[in-house]
């Protein structure tokens, strides 16, 4: 018999997103899983998920299903079909029968794109740019999207919400940060469109509301729905957090159930979202083109800027959100031991995010609770980044 008694905290009591009640307010953050080999679900990913359940967690969060095809930012990723359904109801009954809620991400990567399977090899964003994300594989320019692309891309997401409500997802996340398309829409270094979708914030959210317009005729007024946004695209020109405030007032408006706060932009400042250790020996290895290979050799350095790791590291920003809006926030960003759950509780978060700390333990929310661990064994090497491109996502310690 364990001599440890249950540790107490707010953190591992039932929360309600909408007319959702989780179990506890401890949600698994998206992580791309890379285990979805030609966009299929395998049975890595439903294990994945089965035991982050299993461990204890609320919510898990099923990593970036793009809404279109051409919504991905690489081929093997999933995209929402009536195809996929019956595999995804596969994984949401093994999430359910283990007592946890599973969230469905959806996304569109927009501008920055690295798919070799894209019509025309010309990515779709809200304005013509250099794709320095794909140019190596020879997407050299995003398009500026048409009225007819943003029609079709609202649509997408309504089809697709409709897809995770079939296929027994508990709720949807919007991704509209890390300068995916909706992001790009709202950061005004990226968006220079002069028409309606461009210009004032009240424009640049023009996008991603009416997407949450339709994403909710699609799941219905009771389906919770998630919304991932950046509080800093964290570049100079890029979103800065008094206008993110006017961002969160606005999705509260519209009805979004949470907000999960984060911040950076992938093809930009990939580090700052996360952190910590810049993995780029083993991004080389894990790299398929060899003009990647040499590109990450030469310039990696110096384009892909390192941040120091600190706990709880979007803390400050997502204080003012707090201050600003009513809605249930998820405070997200190196949230790492029983303490950071206690200090976000108490900072007037309704949940938390954990990405690399459920990566490295699946089970850790159920051992901080037993009284077995206070903190995750994570060590911000970010190594977890190159093992999704390798055999899927996970962590070296286990080496
Ligand atoms: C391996 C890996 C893959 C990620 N993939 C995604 C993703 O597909 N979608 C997303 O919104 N965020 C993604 N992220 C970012 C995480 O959701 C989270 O914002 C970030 O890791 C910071 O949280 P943490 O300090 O708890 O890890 C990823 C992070 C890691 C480490």
């Amino acid at each position: 018999m364990s001599t440890r008694s249950a540790v107490h905290s707010k953190a591992f009591t039932p929360g309600r997103l909408g007319q959702l009640e989780l179990r506890n307010r401890v949600i698994k953050a998206g992580t791309y899983e890379g285990m979805c080999p030609r966009g299929l679900p395998s049975d890595a990913l439903i294990r994945h998920h089965r035991d982050l359940a299993a461990g204890g967690v609320g919510m898990t969060t099923v990593a970036y299903c793009a809404v279109s095809p051409n919504g991905r930012t690489f081929e093997d990723q999933m995209v929402m079909s009536p195809k996929l359904v019956p595999r995804l109801k596969v994984l949401t009954d093994a999430v359910h029968a283990e007592g946890a809620a599973v969230s469905l991400q959806l996304g569109h990567c927009g501008a920055f794109s690295r798919n070799a399977e894209l019509p025309g090899r010309r990515s779709l964003g809200p304005s013509a740019q250099f794709n320095e994300y794909g140019f190596m594989s020879g997407i050299m320019f995003s398009k500026a999207m048409t009225e007819h692309d943003i029609a079709d891309i609202v649509d997408d997401f309504g089809t697709a919400a409709a897809g995770a409500v079939r296929a027994g997802f508990d709720a949807v996340e919007l991704h509209m940060g890390h300068g995916y398309l909706l992001s790009q829409f709202i950061s005004p270094a990226i968006n220079q469109r002069q028409d309606r979708w461009g210009g004032s914030l009240d424009n640049r959210m023009r996008l991603p509301l009416t997407v949450v317009e339709r994403v909710r005729e699609a799941v219905g007024p009771k389906f919770p729905i998630v919304a991932k946004t950046n509080l800093r695209d964290g570049f100079k020109g890029g979103l800065e957090v008094r206008e993110s405030i006017g961002v969160a007032l606005r999705l509260e408006a519209a009805g979004v159930n949470a907000l999960e706060l984060i911040g950076g932009f992938t093809s930009k400042t990939p580090m700052y979202l996360l952190r910590g250790e810049r993995p780029l020996k083993e991004m080389i290895a894990v790299e398929k083109s060899w003009a990647q290979k040499l590109v990450l050799a030469v310039l990696g350095r110096a384009v892909i800027k390192e941040y120091p790791f600190k706990e709880m590291f979007f803390l400050k920003h997502a204080r003012k959100i707090r201050k600003a809006v009513r809605m249930p926030l998820v405070l997200l960003g190196g949230i790492v031991s029983l303490q950071n759950l206690e200090t976000a509780m108490q900072e007037g978060f309704e949940f938390v995010a954990m990405g690399r700390a459920l990566i490295a333990d699946p089970d850790l929310i159920d051992r901080m609770r037993r009284g077995e661990v206070t903190r995750s064994r994570c060590t911000a090497c970010n190594k977890c980044v190159a093992e999704m491109d390798r055999n899927g996502v996970r962590c070296v310690l286990d080496d």
